[in-house]
């Protein structure tokens, strides 16, 4: 378990392929202190880069969002556990998260994802769900406590919610106020998240895509910083930031 802040921001290898990941931790290293590698880089050799980047010694987080039958979740957690992973994602459903529970083997977190953090209220109910976000988000909480996993992902504005579950609570959605949006739509500070409960943020583009990310993944660190102290500040009733 660490205790440093670079511990706490998780960068989000977005990249089309092995050459950009590897000048992304080369120039993050020491600042970033876990790599995510997610679908589009996974569809990309970046699974390959995400066994090495283990192997070296690096946490590699990875961001499948598996869902799907309990007998194929059962054996890509393991397979994921083979291959080095520190973090593992799987959507909230409770089949797909008992599954990666109970294959999960020693080293590996299952980490639950409540709600993507670009959907609005107009989207869950474009999907079909009748609750609110926030319901919805709560339901898949007390799913993934249900069921054992490790740490929750969710938007900055869930993570005082997510907190109350007592698992370790990781927010994407997080931008310095210069940074722009994209596509997330609940989105908050690193401060904020911080503050208000996450105990690590995931930042993508504005460190991937930044003409310095190290620069860029400084001022992430330092929000974070921030964030840490006005949480022990406040001396939440919650507590002090889980070790990640
Ligand atoms: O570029 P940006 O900082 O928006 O990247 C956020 C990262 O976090 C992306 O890799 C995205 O897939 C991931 N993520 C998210 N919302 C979730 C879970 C993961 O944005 N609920």
């Amino acid at each position: 378990m660490a205790e440093c802040a670079t511990d706490r921001l998780i960068l989000a290898l977005d990249v089309a392929d092995t050459a950009a990941a590897e000048r992304l931790v080369a120039a993050t290293e020491g600042v970033v202190g876990v790599y995510k590698i997610g679908l589009e880089f996974a569809l990309a050799g970046g699974i390959g880069t995400a066994a090495a980047l283990a192997r070296a010694g690096h946490r590699v987080f990875l961001d499948m969002k598996l869902l799907d039958i309990g007998n194929t979740v059962a054996g890509a957690t393991r397979a994921a556990g083979a291959l080095g992973a520190a973090y593992l994602t799987v959507h909230a459903y409770p089949q797909a998260l008992a599954a990666a529970v109970g294959a999960r083997p020693a080293g590996l977190s299952i980490v639950a994802v409540t709600v993507l953090t670009s959907m609005g209220e107009d989207d869950v109910a474009a999907a079909g769900y009748a609750d609110r976000v926030t319901a919805l988000v709560d339901r898949r909480i007390a799913a993934a406590v249900t069921a054992g996993a490790d740490a929750i992902v969710c938007a900055p504005g869930e993570a005082a919610a997510a907190r109350r579950s007592g698992l370790t609570v990781i927010t994407p959605g997080v931008r310095l106020p210069a940074d722009a949006a994209g596509d997330q739509r609940r989105v908050a500070t690193p401060q904020e998240a911080i503050a208000t409960g996450a105990d690590a943020i995931v930042v993508g583009r504005p460190i991937g895509a930044s003409a310095d990310p190290r620069a860029a993944a400084e001022r992430y660190l330092a929000a974070i910083e921030e964030g840490l102290a006005l949480r022990r500040a406040a001396a939440s009733p919650d507590g002090a930031p889980r070790s990640i």
